[in-house]
């Protein structure tokens, strides 16, 4: 395993995608729209720069990273020659089966198709390649430069090989794999991320505390790094619903349903830090 390709150049497919570079793969980040490819690349090509500027990595070692990688809106050439492939694009079903099935047309044989998805698991899509043994979740959290773990989730089809190749990946990357066993839905951090977060938003609609004292408790009595608000402005209040949706979906169960303060902030637009303005004003 030497060349990455990961698919979708949004917040995390770019982060993914230079964590492989930084640590030695050889990569590229594709994504259909050339806006945001160059978004992407500058935003990528500015975080080598600050590193250097910190002293977290020296010119040479930055220089060689950014080498190593490239961003682009071709796929089949770097498709070709793809060992592992992480598919970070939008969380729309037909959109994702629609990219597994080019991939399993334009990638070696070898190669593992991962997706980064955290509400569809992989058996959504293995089915829409040839190989679903070769098929799995690689599931990085935001922001995927700094965060450690990586779920790798099996399908019923994936080999064991698969499993440990993975791994030895997400190891190589400096990062910890969390294996699961099976499919469930939310994994397991976004599965403990929703507890802390439930029971936050249900103090806050209850009037028991603010939400700013409410991420203040989590951060100074608990020692999170960041507060349950605070976290879904970071991710994304878009994300934080559309996960909640998709869980409804899959089980029917109205509990799994968003809550509506987080359906009320997704219905204004009000997503977090990317639109300026979620619970916090980010302006
Ligand atoms: N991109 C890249 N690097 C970043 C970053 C970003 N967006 N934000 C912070 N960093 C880096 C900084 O450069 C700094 O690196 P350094 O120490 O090597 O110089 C380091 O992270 C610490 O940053 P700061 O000092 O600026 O700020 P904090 O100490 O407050 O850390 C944080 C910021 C890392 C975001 C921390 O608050 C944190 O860990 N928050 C929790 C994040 C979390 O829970 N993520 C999981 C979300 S769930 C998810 O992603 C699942 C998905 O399915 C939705």
């Amino acid at each position: 395993m030497t060349t990455i390709l990961v698919i979708g150049s949004g917040a995390m497919g770019r982060q993914i995608g230079m964590a492989a570079a930084v640590a030695g793969f050889t990569t590229t980040v594709r994504d259909v729209d050339p806006g945001a490819v160059t978004a992407a690349e500058t935003d990528m090509r500015g975080w080598l720069d600050g590193r250097v500027a910190k002293g977290r990595l020296s010119a040479e070692q930055a220089a060689d990273a950014g080498g190593r990688i490239r961003f682009t809106t071709e796929l089949e050439e770097p498709a070709a020659h793809a060992d592992l492939v992480i598919e970070a694009a939008t969380e729309k079903l037909d959109v994702k089966r629609a990219i597994f099935t080019d991939l399993d047309r334009l990638t070696p044989d070898h190669a593992i198709l991962a997706t980064n998805s955290s509400t569809l698991g992989s058996s959504a899509v293995a089915d829409a390649t040839g190989r679903p043994d070769r098929v799995c979740n690689l599931h990085f959290f935001n922001p995927a430069l700094v965060m450690r773990a990586v779920e790798n989730v099996r399908n019923e089809h994936t080999s064991d090989e698969t499993v440990a190749t993975v791994s030895a990946v997400v190891r190589a990357l400096g990062k910890s794999p969390v294996l699961l066993t099976r499919e469930v839905p939310g994994f397991v951090a976004n599965r403990l991320l929703a507890a802390v977060r439930n029971e936050a938003l249900e103090l806050y609609a209850d009037g028991v505390a603010s939400f700013e004292d409410i991420d203040v408790a989590a951060r100074d009595a608990l020692g999170h790094p960041m507060g349950p608000f605070e976290l879904m402005d970071l991710v994304g209040i878009d994300v934080s619903y559309l996960i909640r949706q998709a869980a409804f979906e899959q089980s029917g169960d109205p509990q799994d349903l968003p809550h509506p303060l987080v359906t009320a902030k997704y219905e204004a637009g009000e997503y977090g830090r990317k639109t300026g303005k979620g619970w916090y004003d980010h302006d």
